[in-house]
């Protein structure tokens, strides 16, 4: 069958896949992933029906964060390739209906940015004022901190500075000094930064925190809280000071904006915000406000309240539900299971029995709900977290940070291309170890197994893109089935209905569609003309019908 997908623009057609470059595939054997190494895959995400790549920060870094503390915003670090290197990964990706989009990470820079270098070296240096900077409150136990913010991996929000005896703040390490966004001169070097990699054909970007962009004015204490949270909060502070400024919107507006200038007339550039709020709060409402209605705001951001779900039907329903209902009519959602920052949905949801069922189920889930649908590398052969023993830590989260946290390396270990020795990723010593289960998780075996988690993936996106219901049709979920730990909705789209049933049980349960039609897809049924409807579903039974 046809694709679909003509008139709608390319990041609203298929799933963006998340690649954490580092990870993906080494072509120089010094252990570490580069842009060669995704531009030998891009025949790979292209037959898997991928529209779109988010690459994780590939500029220089000095690795306090990653690749989240970067030290210039219009270079490759020599670690993954150069800019030739990147053009032509641009192209290629072009050739075969990829766009790629870049993380920007606008809230902060390393401390080893020529700007804050600058910055700190003088009270009266011209870049002074594009960080923040402040002095000491006077207390009964002498100087203090300006205020009681707490970074989000734990700590104090500022670090004293002695040569200039003044503290500067920074929301996460202490190496990611946070930029002055009050100061129209960081406004204009940072979008001038955008502009570079739209210049190269870069069709969009993630926003790295973009609610954490502009600070209270008044640098008002937080108040605290003693809510219970999952995961536990560290520091029981509601930051209504440090984060979600109004002003924020207005930043947010000018980025886009510049985006629009880009975007021709097929709307073909694309921004997607992470959108953070409280450590372990669910802010569904929050991530919609920053969703444009027209061109005013951002055209994605993610809700990560799926991170805190469990997987039983209701639960689903209920994340869903609230998703779609937050959301401004004719904002177009996106969904998303797994990211570098978490434990991978195929551990944190599918863990214990009948786990490669479940991930079945989530692909199911994740591909036929409405909106665009991000996968994060390795998902699609149902890669789950490394084991990583705490001396191996890189993570500066559970390493120095955090100490109770397991560290967010175990979702970022290399992918599994082979059986072979290091899964294929490497020929050197890989930066992180390769999970063990290598040998049979792989992506070679997984093509040569039709019965195969990718091979569903692929299906899955296949069907996505033929059928204009699960494309852009709207959702409707049946309520009965619920109790059942049966997941069931409607998608529909100009007189074409699609069904979706997903038994989220490992026992054998009722179907809660008694119409009859014709299987598209299932784990369990034989794809074939009208059939009479079985009342029964086999346990983690997925079926798409027309
Ligand atoms: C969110 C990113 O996803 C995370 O990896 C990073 O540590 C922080 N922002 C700081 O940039
Ligand atoms: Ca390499």
């Amino acid at each position: 069958m046809a694709i679909q997908y003509a008139e709608l623009p390319w990041w609203k057609t298929g799933p963006i896949y998340q690649i954490y470059p580092r990870s993906f595939l080494d072509t120089n054997s010094d252990g570490v992933g580069d842009l060669e190494g995704i531009r030998r895959k891009l025949d790979y995400l292209q037959d898997l029906g991928v529209r779109g790549i988010w690459l994780s920060p590939i500029y220089p870094s000095p690795l306090y964060d990653f690749g989240y503390d970067i030290t210039n915003y219009h270079d490759i670090d020599p670690v993954f390739g150069s800019l030739e290197t990147f053009k032509l990964l641009v192209r290629e990706a072009e050739a075969r209906g990829i766009s790629l989009i870049m993380d920007m990470v606008l809230n902060h820079t390393s401390h080893l940015h020529p700007w804050f270098i600058e910055s700190r070296s003088s009270r009266d240096n011209p870049k002074r004022d594009w960080y923040i900077w402040k002095d000491g409150r006077r207390g009964p136990f002498g100087k203090g901190y300006p205020n009681n913010w707490m970074a989000a991996f734990g700590g104090h929000a500022w670090t004293w500075d002695k040569p200039t005896e003044q503290y500067y703040l920074h929301l996460f390490t202490e190496e990611q000094p946070d930029l002055n966004w009050r100061n129209p001169e960081v406004q204009e070097a940072m979008l001038a930064e955008m502009q570079f990699w739209l210049d190269l054909g870069v069709k969009g970007f993630r926003l790295d925190v973009i609610n954490y962009l502009v600070k209270d004015a008044q640098f008002r204490n937080n108040p605290y809280h003693f809510r219970m949270t999952y995961p536990r909060r560290h520091d029981l502070q509601h930051h209504q000071f440090d984060r979600n400024q109004p002003e924020t919107y207005e930043i947010v507006h000018r980025i886009r904006s510049l985006m629009d200038r880009y975007a021709g007339a097929s709307e073909d550039t694309m921004l997607v915000g992470e959108v953070y709020p409280d450590e372990g709060v669910h802010a569904p409402d929050l991530a919609a406000t920053y969703i444009g209605i027209g061109k005013d705001l951002l055209h994605l951001a993610f809700d990560f309240s799926t991170i805190y779900t469990s997987l039983t039907a209701a639960d689903l329903h209920s994340v869903l539900q609230t998703w779609y209902g937050v959301l401004l009519p004719g904002a177009w959602p996106c969904h998303v299971l797994s990211n570098h920052d978490q434990s991978r949905a195929a551990s944190r949801l599918c863990a214990g029995a009948d786990n490669e069922a479940k991930k079945r189920v989530l692909a199911a889930l994740l591909l036929t709900q409405r909106g665009t649908p991000f996968l994060y590398y390795g998902e699609e052969i149902g890669m789950e977290d490394g084991v990583i023993a705490r001396k191996d830590l890189q993570d500066p989260l559970g390493k120095k940070y955090y100490p109770f946290h397991p560290g967010r390396d175990r979702s970022r270990t290399p992918m599994q291309w082979t059986g072979d020795s290091a899964a294929g990723f490497t020929e050197g010593k890989p930066w992180l170890p390769i999970n063990r289960d290598f040998r049979k998780r792989n992506v070679e075996a997984q093509q040569r197994d039709p019965s195969s988690l990718l091979h569903w993936y692929r299906d899955l996106i296949t069907l996505r893109q033929e059928e204009p219901a699960l494309l852009d049709g709207s959702i409707e979920f049946f309520e009965t089935g619920l109790q059942e730990n049966v997941l069931a909705y409607v998608r529909r789209k100009a007189g074409s209905e699609v069904q979706v049933v997903l038994n989220v049980s490992g026992q054998t349960r009722p179907n809660p569609i008694r119409r009859g039609g014709t299987v598209l897809l299932s784990t369990h049924r034989k794809p074939q003309g009208t059939i009479e409807h079985d009342t029964r579903l086999a346990p983690w039974e997925c079926t798409v019908y027309k």
